[in-house]
């Protein structure tokens, strides 16, 4: 596998963003710059980074390592909730470009919408500032639902280029994929294994392993691929980082994709809570 193998997807500002990304929580001190750094040497170019994760410095670290040029990389970090006022939000995206050692961000997000505190299309609107300064490249948000993302559309004009959210196939996100497709937004996927569920042993999943002669976590992944999403596994194990990001060469039957969408069910939902309710600070 060779990066240039990876596809992109177009993003509604015109830039492009790789059609599977890296996962860098909680990967952070020196096993972690070192599995960052494998993760690039294995051939991920979009890096998934947070303030919150606190591997911002590991992160630019292991990006000045690994020696691969900058412009070959997107690096995507997020504003954490207690940032959302305008000059924080501000202020929050210049002290993340200091701890990676960056000029820019190549994609930066609004990492929740903390709907109590109601301060969330401030911190867009910053960032819509930010990227007319050249101090990010495009911007976007995760964990929005559909209210949150119209709110900021009509507050500002501007529509995010990308959402994050929880999405694997106990938790298939179908309202919310088919709203970006509305609105012309990629979806990301957090938890694109499922994690500690990971339903590798799950029948539409180890029978599609089994008849293509891949890992369950490779279908999992072109699964997610093949819905449109952009994952981002994350492992701290070259063999895996290989293994996950080697998802371009086989294809899923439709029956095979709606089989594994058909695990989806109410309580898949993970670890993130619901956008309405949780907030992350
Ligand atoms: N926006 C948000 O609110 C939000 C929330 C959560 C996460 N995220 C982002 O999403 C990224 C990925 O999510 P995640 O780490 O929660 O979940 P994940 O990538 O679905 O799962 C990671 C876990 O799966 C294991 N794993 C990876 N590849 C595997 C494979 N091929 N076979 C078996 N096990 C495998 C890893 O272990 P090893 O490391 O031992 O291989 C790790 O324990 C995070 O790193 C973070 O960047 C964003």
């Amino acid at each position: 596998m060779t990066t240039t193998d990876v596809p992109t997807h177009r993003l509604n500002d015109g830039h492009d963003l790789p059609a599977i990304g890296f996962g860098t929580y909680p990967l952070s001190g020196d096993d972690g710059i070192a599995a960052i750094v494998s993760a690039i040497e294995v051939g991920y170019r979009l890096l998934d980074t947070a303030v919150n994760y606190g591997n911002e410095e590991a992160v630019g670290e292991a990006v000045r390592r690994s020696g691969v040029p900058r412009e070959e990389l997107t690096i995507c970090s997020k504003i954490p909730g207690r940032h959302h006022g305008y000059d924080d939000a501000v202020a929050s995206t210049k002290e993340s470009l200091q701890r990676l050692g960056l000029d820019h961000l190549d994609l930066h997000l609004i990492h929740w919408p903390n709907p109590s505190q109601g301060r969330y299309a401030e911190a867009w609107r910053a960032l819509v500032d930010l990227q007319r300064e050249g101090l990010v490249r495009s911007i976007g948000v995760s964990n929005f639902t559909a209210e949150h993302l119209r709110h900021v559309i009509d507050e500002t004009g501007v529509t995010p280029a990308v959402n994050q959210l929880e999405l694997h196939p106990y938790f298939p996100q179908e309202q919310m994929r088919a709203t970006h497709r509305e609105l012309g937004i990629v979806t990301e996927s957090w938890s694109p294994l499922g994690k500690r569920q990971a339903p590798f042993a799950e029948p539409p999943v180890a029978e599609a392993a089994e008849r293509h002669g891949v890992e369950p976590g490779q279908v999992i992944l072109r699964w997610q691929v093949q819905l449109g999403a952009v994952p981002i596994p994350k492992s701290a194990t070259p063999q895996r980082q290989r293994d996950n990001l080697d998802v371009f060469g086989f294809e899923l039957t439709d029956d095979e994709v709606a089989a594994i969408t058909a695990l989806g069910r109410p309580d898949g939902r993970l670890f993130g809570g619901d956008p309405d309710t949780h907030e992350e600070m």
